[in-house]
């Protein structure tokens, strides 16, 4: 994905730009640039790499303008080059646009306009766009046609669009046009920002937080123009659009590191907070009746027979979590798919199935595909088939809010590091919350064992306190010693297999370390053979079902040499066993995932920092994935 700013008021346009562009990095850092109009030109600068580099190239230019369009961005078509950059202009540097997104059908148009004569100079499916707008506002001037309701410059960007396929935000400025600013939203998150006198477009909210938390969100198919005395917003048929603007209520959606080195430090930091905040949320505050406080409608959960859950990345990993749980709590048969996979081999249907998307950003293509599709397929079968769609996502103005009736908004704020932490721990326990729930209504477990569960889940704020506190300076100390390490093996079993999973990418994506999170019982059956003194194996043991058999699983690595790490609590057999040990409080082994998993996030984090890597942005990632 990538991320656009627009701005049009009467503060310096670039440096606005570059504010915006500074809390949408996160989508990508490809490249950046910025386009503004001042005193009827078009001004363009664009740099390959991060932000930086454009703001040093900036530092040496003077751009006193008023209004502007800034990208930062992913690359999809073409490579991470400064040709291939946005902001991208027609061949008279007429016209300037930004997109996230992308065009489907740029092949057929691009064809279409270099027999007009057109030439292209990027291998962006972008470039069509300029060229397309200044065509269509050379035709409506040599025809001399009026348009009576809206500027020129809306009216081309309106046929323009209607000639798009695909997913796309764009935000469109020309130097015929000074003071207007045209966005338009399809399949791409765009939300406008409003504060007297001054307009905003961005991506994603936190590029419009520091100037107003007034917005108006766009929706698929619909466009607006921005100019310094306000929006007008229409679809693309050309319909006027009344909307009213809401404001946003503050959480922890900060851009600040808050003294933290990095991001992704101070967000594996504000897990206890992000528990808090969940059990808060999810459960009721009374004494009597159920705990639980999700607020879903019984009829999402009647005469259900199965769930099926569509994810990808660590909201997979999150998924696999919450089949444990929904199997083991509330004996309901449960599978997990990655979207893309899902997407071309779909299960056989089977009536009475609850559908639940979970994507942390609300955007990912592949995730909101399947959960189409799916709605689709079963919209045209009998009614014992409805589909039944449930969404967990940390972002509730996303695409996925709009896709599914029903959602489970995870409050863990914004996350701006690349790598997934705290919104995973609250995937987590939106899903202990959800199987809870789902074991009330179907009567499989006793009031006093649901009284159990969620006692032990009130603890674990103060227990990943405790884990933090006690582990932050030795694992920090121990990444030292894994620096020039090549591969890691991670083990878990039962409800921490998708921890060592979601462990080994951590450190996979951040550090660049190849790692391999596998069930500790089928070491044996081929990995084992990986095995030799360079090869840490970091195990996760909690007392329950397979305790024994994990420790047994951890001493057959040791007898290959292995360098072992464990992830337990601390007791003889495991002070023995393990060469390091890091230790975890005991609790039950079904409420262990959210404490087992913070030395794997920090080991992640402390190693890749140590090889001086950038942690928040690692190469080729971006923070969720919006193209197939
Ligand atoms: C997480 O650390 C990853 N960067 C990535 O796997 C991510 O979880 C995946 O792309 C899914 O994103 P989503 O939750 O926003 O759908």
């Amino acid at each position: 994905m990538c991320g656009i700013v627009g701005y049009v008021g009467i503060q310096s346009a670039s440096e606005t730009l570059l504010e915006g562009l500074r809390h949408l990095e996160y989508r990508g850092y490809d490249s950046a640039g910025i386009a503004t109009v001042w005193e009827g030109e078009l001004h363009c600068v664009r740099a390959k790499g991060k932000l930086n580099n454009l703001r040093e190239k900036l530092e040496r230019i003077e751009m006193p303008a008023r209004i502007g369009i800034g990208h930062t961005r992913w690359a999809t078509h073409g490579k991470p080059e400064e040709c291939n950059a946005h902001p991208h202009r027609d061949q008279t540097n007429r016209v300037a646009v930004v997109q996230n997104g992308i065009i489907e059908n740029y092949r057929e148009l691009k064809q279409e306009l270099q027999a007009k004569g057109y030439t292209f100079v990027s291998e962006t499916d972008t470039e069509v766009i300029p060229h397309l707008i200044t065509n269509l506002l050379d035709q409506m001037q040599s025809a001399n046609e009026l348009v009576d309701y809206t500027s020129p410059l809306t009216e081309a960007v309106r046929r323009t669009v209607n000639r798009l396929e695909g997913a796309f935000a764009i935000a469109v400025i020309c130097k015929e046009y000074p003071d207007e600013l045209v966005v338009a939203r399809q399949q791409a998150p765009l939300v406008i920002g409003l504060a007297g006198g001054e307009y905003f477009c961005a991506s994603d909210v936190p590029a419009i937080l520091p100037y107003t938390n007034t917005v108006v969100k766009l929706e698929n198919g619909e466009m607006a123009t921005l100019t310094p005395l306000g929006v007008a917003i229409s679809s693309f048929a050309g319909d006027r659009i009344i909307k009213y603007p809401h404001v946003l209520k503050g959480n922890r959606m900060t851009a600040d590191k808050q003294g933290f080195r990095h991001y992704m430090l101070k967000e594996i930091h504000e897990q206890p907070d992000v528990v808090r905040d969940c059990l808060s949320t999810y459960l009721s505050s009374q004494s009597k009746g159920s705990p639980i406080a999700l607020g879903l409608p019984d009829d999402l959960f009647t005469d259900l027979q199965q769930v099926q859950i569509l994810a990808c990345g660590t909201s997979w990993h999150a998924s696999l979590v919450g089949k444990y749980l929904i199997e083991q709590l509330a004996s309901l048969p449960t599978t997990v798919h990655y979207a893309s996979e899902y997407r071309y081999a779909p299960s056989p249907l089977l009536p009475q199935t609850l559908m639940i998307g979970v994507t942390q950003s609300g955007e990912t293509a592949d995730t909101l595909a399947a959960l189409e599709m799916e709605h689709k397929r079963r919209t045209q079968r009998s009614t014992e088939f409805r589909p039944r769609l449930l969404g967990i996502t940390n972002r509730p103005e996303s695409t996925l809010a709009q896709l599914v009736p029903h959602l489970i908004v995870t409050p863990a704020g914004i996350e701006m590091g690349v790598a997934a932490t705290k919104t995973f721990t609250a995937q987590l326990m939106a899903f202990y919350i959800l199987a809870l729930d789902l074991a009330a209504r179907r009567q499989t477990l006793t009031p006093e064992r649901m009284e159990e569960i969620v006692v032990g889940l009130r603890h674990i704020p103060t227990q990943i306190e405790q884990v933090l506190y006690q582990q932050s300076t030795v694992i920090e100390e121990l990444s030292h010693r894994f620096q020039e390490t090549q591969d890691f093996i991670f083990l878990g079993r039962g409800i921490n297999f998708p921890i060592a999973l979601e462990g080994a990418l951590k450190l996979k994506e951040i550090s660049y370390i190849h790692a391999e999170g596998y069930p500790a019982g089928e070491m044996k059956h081929g990995p084992i053979a990986l095995l030799d003194a360079k090869v840490p194996v970091l195990t996760i043991a909690t007392p329950g079902a397979v305790y024994d058999k994990v420790l047994s699983n951890a001493q057959e690595a040791k007898a290959r040499d292995a360098q072992l790490i464990g992830v337990a609590p601390q007791d003889e057999q495991t002070a023995e066993l393990f060469d390091v040990l890091l230790p975890i409080p005991k609790v039950e082994e079904i409420l262990s995932p959210i404490l087992t998993l913070l030395p794997l996030q920090m080991l992640a984090y402390h190693i890749a920092a140590t090889r001086g890597l950038d942690v928040d942005q690692p190469r080729n990632l971006a923070k969720s994935v919006t193209v197939e």
